[in-house]
Order: structure tokens, then C-alpha cells, then sequence
């Protein structure tokens, strides 16, 4: 989710248009993990829900077409690229070389707030002479971007004719952790994939999207309109997306959200009340499925329990890290120490984590239960690494939902089928699904 707090506005473009789905056909585009350029440069155990690994596409804006690299996030609402040359980063989008690039919205106009109805926080068009519909971003982190409601084409993969959008066109960007590195966007910007009114899936009036991780830096897949290649998938096991009446004042109505019934634990589901796993009356609590966090995070009574029983079991193979306030991006805090070597062989040894849903359920299991922490070496020559769980804890982090982060998805196809309102899933070897696609 990025916890993205935009305001802005839009266009009716995109709604005047054909309500045809743009990628009717299926595209299929290659998706990218990207790892950001520059080691954390805090502690880790003081930094606060960084972005260190990115979900990435390539996408053709403007005419004629500039490649950007866009994160893809079914967390966030409004698209948004770095523009003008914001930063001295490679690969921004320069508005002004295309003929296409336009304001989205005339301003004073009641239109401007208005199209931003489904954000947090409403656009406002800027006084005279500018008569910007502007739009304002902020991250968990604290790092913001400040930019106007634009349009322009959109192109993404070989064959489709390019498609009308609106975004953020962002020109002032600051970075959590201090002025921005010119190296350090190893993306132009983010594809927002959320359900609210301006993201791109429903601009588009794209009714079905899935894609296929891969592990590591290896390419996957992501699946735009159409099915999941049925020889490349299981059949997937689907949840249903919980759609809620009123609007709850910490319930994000435009995530996909889903029901979660359990956190199992090898073959044991954890003893948690289905009050702490369900929305409060405030709409705190619900489940998000999100390629745009990286990690998992659980309310601090379920990531309790996990936390407790993962560690008693993992005790037999793996030494605990011991080091009382160790918390690595100030959520994690079941962590271990261990040389590379004996965590490749006690991670097939650790029990399975189950991420119970109604109808469907994401295991976690072996490597991708545990994360090296970037620069900290413990033992004699530094010959271990610390290592912590991959499930963090929401209220640590300042969140109140639990969030199914990418980490999480990789090796599954996961999709998001908006015309029967469900998520599913299916394991898969998603480095193979894409060798057999070219
Ligand atoms: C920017 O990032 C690069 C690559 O990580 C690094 O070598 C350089 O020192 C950083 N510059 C600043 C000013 O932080
Ligand atoms: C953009 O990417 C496409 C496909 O990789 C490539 O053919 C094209 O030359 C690139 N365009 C620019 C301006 O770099
Ligand atoms: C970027 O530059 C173009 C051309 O100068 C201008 O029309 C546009 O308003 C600028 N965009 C922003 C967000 O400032
Ligand atoms: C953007 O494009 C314009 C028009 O092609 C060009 O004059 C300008 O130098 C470009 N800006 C950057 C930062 O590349």
C-alpha cells in the first residue's frame, strides 16, 4: 500500500470513454524486482518502513513514447511519475518533450476535488496564475512527493494502442532519509492498482489482472486483462473481496480486502480470537493483499502469538538473536543469528506459515520465512548474519491493518478478479511460467 496519501484529481476522460475493458485481449508484461540502489543508510534497527524492494514494470508514456519503470502496486490509488527533472535520476519523464502530456482537470473547478473523492486527502487547484489541479503524496516513511493532476498515453507491453491516463506529475520529492540520492531511483515512478476511482485498473475498466513473482531478481509475470495461462497454473483457490456498506473512518474501502481466518503454524492454527483478526467497528483490522509492501504485517495480538510459536519452534535449529530493542525497520522483531550456510539448512527445517483465508490460503515456507538484515554482521569475523521473520508487527509500524506483502506472493500467481469480486491463488514456479512464455 505504501500508505500513499494522495490528493488530487482527475479527468473524465478516461470514464467518457468505451467502458470496454482496455486489455480485454490479456497482455502479458515482465515484472520486475528491484532492489534500491543505496544501502540503508541509518541503523537498521532504527529504520522505519523503507521501500527496499520494488515490484517493477516497464511502461511507454507520452508521444512519442518514454520508457519509465513504474512500481506496481495494488495498494495505491493514483499513478504518479517523477517529472521535469525533479531529481538529476536517470529516466525521469520529461512532459514538456510529449505532445500528448496535458492537465487533467481546468481549474477553479469543484472537478478537481471531486475526481479525488476515493483518496484520504482531497486535491486543491493552486491559485492563479498556476491553475494546477494539485496532488499531494506521503509515505509511512515520512518522504513526500508534490506534484498536478496530468494526462497522457500509456503503453503497456508490444501490441495494444496506447491508453489515455490520468497521474500524478510529480516535481518535488523528498526522501525520508534525507535529500534525494541521484542514484537512488531505481524507478520513475508507481501504477496505482488500487479499485479507488483514479487508479489505473479502473481508468482502464480492467477487470482482471494477475501476476507471478519470481524469487530473487529473476523476471515474473504480470497478466493484464484476460486468463492466467492455464497450462502455466493450478487451478487457483479463491477469497472472496469484503465489500463494506459504510464508510468506516480506518477502513480502506478501495484495498483489496480480504477475510482472514488464522495464522497457522506447522500444522497448528494459532489460538487467536476471530475478534482480532476481523475489522473493529472503526474498520481497523481488515486484511489487504498488497504488491506494493514488501513484507507481511500482523496487529500486535496475532503477531504475538506468531512470534511465540514460531520462535519455540524454530529454537532447535536456529540460535535467537538475543539483543533486547534489535528491530530491524521498526517492525520486526523476531530475529536470529547465523551463518549463511546453517540458515540454507535450518530453513527446511522451520515450520510452515499459514496465512489462513476464507477459501483460499497463503503458505510461507523455507527462505522466504526469513530476510537477511542489510549490513549487520554478529560472530567472530562477522561470520553470521542477523536474520529476522518476514511477518511484522502492524502497530509497530504505526499501521492498523494487516497487509499481505509481495515477499509473501512470490511463486504464486495471484489474481485479482474485480468482475466477480475475488482474489486467488496458486503456487506456481514462476521463473518457469516465464521461460515458457519467451
Ligand atoms: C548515492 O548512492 C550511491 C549508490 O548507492 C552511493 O555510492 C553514493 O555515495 C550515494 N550518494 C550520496 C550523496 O548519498
Ligand atoms: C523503449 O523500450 C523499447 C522496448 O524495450 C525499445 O524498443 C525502445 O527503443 C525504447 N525507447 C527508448 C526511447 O529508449
Ligand atoms: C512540465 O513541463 C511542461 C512543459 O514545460 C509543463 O507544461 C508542465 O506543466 C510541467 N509539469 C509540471 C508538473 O510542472
Ligand atoms: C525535455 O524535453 C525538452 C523538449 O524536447 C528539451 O528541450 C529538454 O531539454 C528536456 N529536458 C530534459 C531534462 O531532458
Amino acid at each position: 500500500m505504501r500508505i500513499l496519501l494522495l490528493c488530487l484529481s482527475l479527468l473524465v476522460r478516461a470514464a467518457a470513454a468505451d467502458r470496454e475493458d482496455r486489455f480485454g485481449g490479456g497482455v502479458l508484461l515482465p515484472l520486475r524486482t528491484v532492489q534500491a540502489a543505496s544501502p540503508p543508510q541509518a541503523p537498521a534497527n532504527r529504520l522505519r518502513f523503507r521501500h527496499d524492494v520494488s515490484l517493477t514494470v516497464s511502461v511507454a508514456v507520452g508521444t512519442p513514447p518514454q520508457n519509465v519503470t513504474m512500481v506496481l502496486d495494488t495498494g495505491s490509488e493514483l499513478s504518479w511519475l517523477l517529472c521535469n527533472g525533479t531529481t538529476s535520476a536517470p529516466a525521469e519523464f520529461n512532459a514538456s518533450a510529449s505532445s500528448t502530456y496535458g492537465a487533467a482537470v481546468r481549474c477553479p473547478s469543484p472537478e478537481c476535488r471531486w475526481r479525488g473523492r476515493d483518496l484520504p486527502s482531497p486535491p486543491f487547484c493552486a491559485a492563479p496564475p498556476s491553475n494546477s489541479c494539485l496532488v499531494s503524496l506521503s509515505y509511512a516513511d515520512a518522504s513526500s512527493a508534490d506534484g498536478v493532476l496530468a494526462a497522457d498515453t500509456f503503453l503497456l507491453g508490444a501490441a495494444p494502442p496506447p491508453v489515455p491516463a490520468l497521474f500524478g506529475c510529480v516535481t518535488s520529492y523528498y526522501s525520508a532519509t534525507g535529500t534525494i540520492n541521484s542514484s537512488e531511483p531505481a524507478t520513475t515512478g508507481l501504477l496505482g492498482m488500487n479499485r479507488g476511482v483514479l487508479s489505473f485498473v479502473t481508468q482502464t475498466n480492467t477487470r482482471r489482472f494477475a501476476y507471478c513473482i519470481a524469487p530473487g531478481d529473476g523476471p515474473g509475470l504480470l497478466v493484464l486483462g484476460g486468463d492466467v495461462p492455464l497450462a502455466l497454473a493450478p487451478p487457483l483457490n479463491y477469497t472472496p473481496l469484503v465489500e463494506i456498506s459504510q464508510p468506516l473512518p480506518y477502513f480502506d474501502r478501495v484495498a483489496y480486502s480480504v477475510e482472514l481466518e488464522g495464522i497457522r503454524v506447522g500444522a497448528t492454527l494459532l489460538p487467536i480470537p476471530k475478534s482480532v483478526l476481523a475489522p473493529d467497528h472503526t474498520g481497523a483490522g481488515q486484511t489487504m493483499v498488497d504488491s506494493g509492501t514488501q513484507f507481511t504485517f500482523l496487529l500486535a495480538d496475532a503477531y504475538a502469538a506468531l512470534k511465540a510459536a514460531f520462535a519455540s519452534r524454530a529454537r532447535a535449529v536456529l540460535p535467537s538473536l538475543d539483543e533486547p530493542g534489535f528491530v530491524f525497520q521498526g517492525a520486526f522483531d523476531a530475529c536470529f543469528r547465523a551463518a549463511e550456510g546453517q540458515v540454507a539448512a535450518a530453513s527446511r527445517l522451520l515450520p510452515e506459515v499459514g496465512i489462513v483465508l476464507r477459501g483460499a490460503e497463503v503458505a510461507v515456507a523455507g527462505e522466504k520465512l526469513l530476510y537477511r538484515v542489510p549490513g549487520e554482521r554478529r560472530g567472530e569475523g562477522g561470520a553470521e548474519a542477523v536474520w529476522c521473520l518476514t511477518f511484522g508487527n502492524s502497530d509497530m509500524a504505526g499501521m492498523s491493518a494487516y497487509v499481505i506483502g509481495h515477499h509473501h506472493q512470490q511463486n504464486v500467481w495471484v489474481e485479482y478478479d474485480l468482475q466477480k469480486a475475488r482474489v486467488g491463488f496458486a503456487p506456481a514456479r514462476c521463473d518457469l511460467a516465464t521461460r515458457r512464455l519467451g
